[in-house]
């Protein structure tokens, strides 16, 4: 019998770090690199094809010409628009107008990371390059939005598998986020919240608070306001997240979180 073709995924960078694509290896279930390797075709990705140069680019059209209206795309960054976006050139080409026409044909367009939801680091204040999320250039195309810097390791594995199995966009909630992984706030999930509750805090990072593990509120914990997986999925394959870890969250998927003082404490 004849193969079914595998799901076409091209993944686009705009103006970033790769600090998701980096997220995104670690994926420990599914393996990312099965996920490369048996179930999606990934076509284009600066980082992880062995292709580069011309011959890349000339497959990138290729690619959107034979797959036209049926490919998924995933982008990561964010579109920079000063000066005709050539802050963020790539293939000789500005990013935004690579964004523009190349979703023109996708069946669907994960924006993964805060940088392509919502413009993450570059977009912070000033904002000297125009940077703002990928949902402004994708036109009116299906978009699911999979914030944080970067978003945990399953979380992107698990959203691009769900739309190359199922054919189908996975339930989204009103900010476009898939509700399976960004249904809860941090604050619901967190192991140190009957401290919270029992308003036990600490007030520095060197305080016998912070030592027994005391709730984090008081130094700025993002927790309260940020939705995400970590608190249950946890990173690096289960083993810790930033609160585990001893750290306040810095709502790392929530939109604008550079610009709203989430490193400042609450005292
Ligand atoms: Fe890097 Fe964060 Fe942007 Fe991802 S969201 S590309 S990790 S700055
Ligand atoms: Fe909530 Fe943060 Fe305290 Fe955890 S550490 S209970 S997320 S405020
Ligand atoms: Fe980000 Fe907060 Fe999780 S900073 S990694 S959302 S605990």
């Amino acid at each position: 019998a004849e193969k079914k073709p595998l799901p076409v995924v091209i993944w686009l960078h705009g103006h970033e770090c790769t600090g998701c694509d980096e997220s995104f290896i670690r994926s420990g279930a599914p393996l990312a690199s099965d996920l490369v390797l048996t179930n999606i075709a990934l076509e284009y990705d600066h980082l992880l094809s062995a292709g580069s140069g011309e011959p890349f680019e000339h497959h990138l059209e290729e690619t959107v010409k034979k797959y036209w209206g049926q490919y998924i795309l995933a982008v990561e960054g964010a579109v920079s628009t000063t000066d005709n976006g050539t802050f963020c050139m790539s293939g000789g080409k500005p990013f935004v107008e690579t964004l523009q026409r190349v979703a023109k044909g996708a069946a669907a367009i994960i924006a993964y990371g805060t940088c392509a939801t919502d413009g993450g680091i570059q977009g912070a204040k000033p904002n000297p390059t125009g940077s703002a999320g990928i949902k402004h250039y994708t036109g009116t195309k299906p978009i699911i939005n999979v914030p944080g810097c970067p978003p945990i390791p399953e979380v992107m594995t698990g959203v691009v598998m769900h739309v190359a199995l199922f054919g189908k966009i996975p339930p989204l909630d009103s900010e476009g986020r898939p509700k399976q992984f960004y249904g809860n706030r941090i604050h619901d999930t967190c192991y140190r919240r009957p401290f919270f509750d029992a308003g036990m805090f600490a007030d520095s990072y060197d305080d016998e608070g912070a030592k027994k593990g005391w709730c984090l509120y008081k130094l700025g914990c993002r927790g309260p306001e940020t939705y995400n997986s970590c608190g249950n999925l946890r990173w690096y394959q289960g083993m810790s997240y930033p609160i585990q870890s001893g750290a306040a969250c810095i709502g790392c998927s929530n939109a604008h979180f550079w610009d709203e003082g989430p490193m400042f404490a609450r005292l």
